[in-house]
């Protein structure tokens, strides 16, 4: 990929806010560009605009073009992860406001194949979070037939829960440098998910779990940077999953 470039400066799409700023937008269609380049557009905001909703401006103003994913605009559905500030985030959960910046660069996600211009594919990562198995596995006849229902007590949700709050955004994939340099690294989504399961008192499935990460490309490849769980929108903590399957690997935890 050639070096980014400036190409263009547009003008602002027209609000009533008298403050604006530069979206700085990287643009690359795989199918016939040779490298991203970087379009410039002046966009009004007020103090409650997010970063998704300036794109959205942009491309209802000033570019038809533009290729961005998402659905839920409320942090809920995982599909608007892209680099702002050179940092994942979510552009439906980043107001402008905050980032305290004249200009914002919006790019695709690092670690992941460019679809078109802020779209990335994310099939490595929902490949390998299925292979961790992400539903409850066990033998008896209750959960084959749904004749009874599990009940937890409020401790045992506590083990597990903060784990099921991933959106698959896949912002900690991007942000982890293991993804960078090692192509079937299973990654902090997959692995927290492995964990997420095996700290579910129902589920009975931790053996076969452990086996399959307990690999050249699995939980030992993760280094400890810890940039997972900065950039984890949800609060999920990968890195402290990963650290807590390492203690069932070792034996620490039952
Ligand atoms: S762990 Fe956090 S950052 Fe990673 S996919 Fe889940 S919600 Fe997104
Ligand atoms: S649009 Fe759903 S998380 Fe941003």
């Amino acid at each position: 990929m050639t070096d980014p470039q400036i190409v263009e400066e547009q003008s602002s799409a027209e609000s009533s806010s008298s403050k604006t700023v530069t979206l700085r937008m990287a643009k690359f269609n795989p199918e016939h560009d040779s490298g991203t380049q970087f379009v410039n557009f002046q966009v009004s905001y007020e103090r409650w605009t997010t970063v998704l909703d300036a794109i959205l401006d942009v491309k209802k103003h000033l570019d038809h073009s533009v290729a961005v994913r998402y659905s839920c605009r409320q942090a809920s559905c995982g599909s608007c992860g892209m680099k702002i500030n050179g940092r994942p985030r979510l552009a439906c959960f980043t107001k402008i406001s905050e980032l305290n910046s004249d200009v914002i660069t919006v790019e695709p996600m690092n670690n992941y194949p460019i679809v078109r211009d802020l779209v990335v594919d994310l099939e490595r990562m929902f490949d390998t979070h299925k292979e961790m198995k992400p539903f409850i596995i066990r033998e008896d006849s209750e959960i084959t037939t749904n004749t009874k229902e599990f009940l937890q007590t409020p401790e045992q949700v506590e083990e597990y829960i903060q784990f099921a709050n991933c959106i698959k955004c896949g912002l900690c994939n991007s942000a982890c440098p293991t993804m960078a340099t090692d192509s079937s690294f299973l990654g902090p989504q997959a692995l927290t998910q492995a964990y997420r399961y095996v700290a579910d008192n129902r589920d009975k499935g931790k053996n076969e779990r452990l086996k399959i990460i307990d690999d050249s490309h699995g939980i030992w490849r993760c280094h400890f940077a810890g940039s997972c769980s900065q950039v984890c929108p949800k609060g999920v903590d990968p890195a402290m999953g990963i650290q807590m399957l390492r203690g069932h690997l070792l034996g620490f935890k039952k």
